[in-house]
């Protein structure tokens, strides 16, 4: 990892997301700019904030929702205690943030873009609608359980279609899976890319559609991670060693911190 990659930031804000929610689970960090050059939506930071001290010594990884020269934005959910004790981040506190780590997601702006996001996997597509020169041509589909406010969706509804789909009862996922592979075979048909990030049940049910059709997807993984450079494979992931070949089925592991977080759909094993 270069030196200038790794910085303090100062915490500039962090605003919780969920009108509905008395103990808020979801936040916006927003952080002053590292002064990072460039980066592709899909890729990541590992945060980590210095309060931790020695008592957790993990950084965790969030996607990067927004950096330019004013602020790094960050969006997560409250879910163990790594996340808990960036909720409880204030103003003019200071964080260690590495990054941009990873491979960012492909941008075909010509091509008709079908965004699949699965709860907090909706993350890394608010930069994507931002950076996309042509917004029109892309859709998305929004699987979630949490209310919809608890989640960033104003910015991406200026700008794109969304459809949004609240599952609270088993009859909804169906509809989920369902309007899941009318979408994917849909776009396929088109031959058009499709792009998706949230948890691995999700992933996995569009991987398979994604064979199924023959799609051109690319899916981005949210591995537990440790170092996020590489050096400790804790994050590693099964990918095919030969994807020119069905027949080839012999497979090996690859970190997702740097070959990932996105990979290409047929390269994997999930
Ligand atoms: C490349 C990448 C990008 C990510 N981007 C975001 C993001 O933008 N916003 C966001 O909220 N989260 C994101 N995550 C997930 C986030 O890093 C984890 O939710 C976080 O590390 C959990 O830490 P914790 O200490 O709160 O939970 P822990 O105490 O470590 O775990 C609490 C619970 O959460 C589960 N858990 C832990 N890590 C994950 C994970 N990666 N995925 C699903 N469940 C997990 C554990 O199994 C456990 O049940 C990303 C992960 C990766 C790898
Ligand atoms: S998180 Fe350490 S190798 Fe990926």
């Amino acid at each position: 990892m270069k030196a200038e990659r790794c910085v303090e930031l100062t915490v500039l804000d962090l605003v919780p997301f969920g009108q509905s929610e008395s103990d808020p689970l979801f936040f916006a960090l927003r952080l002053s700019c590292p002064n990072w050059q460039q980066w592709t939506p899909g890729q990541f930071v590992m945060v980590r904030p210095l309060s931790f001290g020695l008592e957790i010594p993990w950084a965790r990884p969030l996607g990067i929702c927004q950096l330019n020269s004013q602020h790094l934005v960050c969006f997560f959910q409250v879910l163990g205690r790594g996340t808990r004790r960036l909720a409880q981040l204030r103003p003019a506190d200071k964080v260690l943030v590495w990054g941009p780590l990873g491979n960012g997601f492909a941008m075909e702006e010509h091509k008709p873009t079908l965004l699949l996001a699965g709860g907090m996997g909706l993350a890394p597509f608010v930069g994507y609608v931002h950076r996309h020169p042509q917004p029109w041509n892309l859709n998305m589909l929004f699987g979630h359980r949490p209310p919809l406010d608890c989640y960033p969706v104003d910015s991406i509804n200026e700008r794109i279609t969304l459809d949004t789909l609240r599952e609270t009862t088993p009859g909804d996922l169906d509809n989920l899976i369902f309007s899941l592979e009318e979408r994917i075979k849909d776009n396929a048909e088109q031959n058009g890319l499709i792009l998706a990030c949230g948890p691995l049940p999700f992933l996995r049910t569009v991987h398979g559609f994604v064979l199924k059709y023959k799609a051109r997807a690319q899916l981005s993984l949210e591995n537990r991670m440790a170092c996020g450079v590489g050096a400790c494979l804790g994050c590693v992931t099964k990918v095919r060693k030969n994807n020119q070949d069905p027949s080839d089925q012999e497979t090996s592991y690859q970190q997702v911190c740097t070959r990932g977080p996105v990979f290409w759909a047929h390269d994997l094993v999930l």
